[in-house]
């Protein structure tokens, strides 16, 4: 069977463009025993990818040259030899970004696409939901009328990250780059104030006027001058989650700003980085409490859907000039 796929063409120094990525097509092996043949519907296109078309050694492995890119996925069973998976199951994993795929089904979760839209399962009920959870309920750990500041709040982690500390009785500031976003972060979902960063004069002392008290607990998304500027605001005690530093992901040279370290040392603030694969113990937690917040309506969530598998990379690249809002996924057909 023919089928498209792309592939990482050459590794992006700086900021990536398509032409790091090819679109080719292959031939897919027939099935065996144990396999299931699968049709990606929804594709996820998440900013920890950027890392992986790097050369350099992290918690995800590179993407190779000329071979297939990989990432989360929903997709349609078109044919299983599988007894635990059947056709027309809808399964959620790692899969290539190709319009046909044959897997092994030990590494797919069957997912319900009846009462929750299917690329939820990439979203508030996938790896950004949990990350959200985690970074805010286990490292944040806000309590009522606590102020908390998200970056990159207009994002598929930081819409959700920000509802949750709400929802622990906190009083939320956003960071994000559009008014529209802004707008949207307070009227839909609940955040109290928002800046934007791309027109305000000064982050910093925004945030000194939106947060008189300071600031106990950072979720933060982007790092850079950002995060300076929250650093500059941390209240004592404060409790930083490092869950992201998308504003650096493109920058071939490290990021040379004023030091936040002063601040964190006399204010004994608390700064724990992390991986969401390292918490896969709270991972039945998180989808537990996400799932029934959103069934009670307490949490809400969106997605940024560009329909078309050759539309793969601009949606990539869209992540990094902020064209999303919520989950940014590609749905093939
Ligand atoms: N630690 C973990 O395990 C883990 C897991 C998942 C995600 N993450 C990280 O969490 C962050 C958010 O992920 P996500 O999935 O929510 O991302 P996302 O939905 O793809 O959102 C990315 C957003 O980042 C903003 N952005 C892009 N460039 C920026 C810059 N230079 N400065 C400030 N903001 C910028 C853009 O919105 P604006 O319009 O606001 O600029 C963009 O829409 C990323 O850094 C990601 O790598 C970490």
């Amino acid at each position: 069977m023919e089928i498209s796929q792309f592939v990482l063409a050459t590794r992006p120094l700086g900021l990536p463009t398509s032409e790091n990525f090819r679109m080719e097509k292959a031939v897919l092996k027939d099935l065996h025993d144990n396999e299931i043949l699968l049709k990606p519907w929804y594709i996820s296109v998440d900013p920890y990818m950027r890392g992986r078309m790097n050369s350099t050694k992290s918690y995800a492995p590179s993407f190779e040259v000329d071979q297939p890119i990989k990432g989360g996925i929903v997709a349609k069973v078109i044919e299983s030899k599988s007894k635990s998976v059947m056709a027309g199951d809808v399964v959620v994993g790692t899969m290539p970004w190709a319009t046909y795929c044959v897997e092994k089904p030990e590494n797919l979760r069957k997912v319900d696409v009846r009462k929750v839209p299917p690329g939820y399962y990439l979203g508030i009920l996938g790896m950004p939901g949990f990350t959200a959870y985690i970074g805010m309920m286990k490292i944040c750990k806000p309590v009522k009328g606590d102020t908390v500041v998200v970056s990159g709040a207009a994002g598929a982690v930081g819409i959700v990250a920000g509802q949750i500390a709400k929802l622990q009785g906190a009083r939320v500031v956003g960071v994000a780059g559009s008014d529209e976003k802004c707008r949207l972060l307070k009227d839909k979902f609940g955040y109290d104030e928002v800046i934007n960063y791309k027109t305000s004069k000064s982050i910093r002392k925004e945030l000194a006027t939106l947060c008189p008290e300071g600031v106990d607990a950072y979720f933060d998304n982007v790092g850079g001058e950002i995060t300076e500027s929250v650093a500059a605001n941390l209240d004592f005690h404060a409790r930083i989650a490092l869950c992201g530093q998308i504003s650096q992901y493109n920058n071939p040279k490290p990021y040379i700003g004023y030091s936040i370290l002063p601040h964190l040392l006399t204010r004994s603030v608390l700064l724990q980085g992390f991986i969401v694969s390292n918490y896969s113990d709270h991972f039945s937690e998180a989808i537990s409490n996400l799932t029934q917040w959103l069934n009670e309506g307490k949490l809400k969530f969106t997605e940024t859907i560009i329909t078309g598998f050759e539309k793969l990379p601009d949606a990539f690249l869209g992540l990094f000039n902020g064209t999303n809002l919520g989950k940014m996924l590609v749905k093939t057909e």
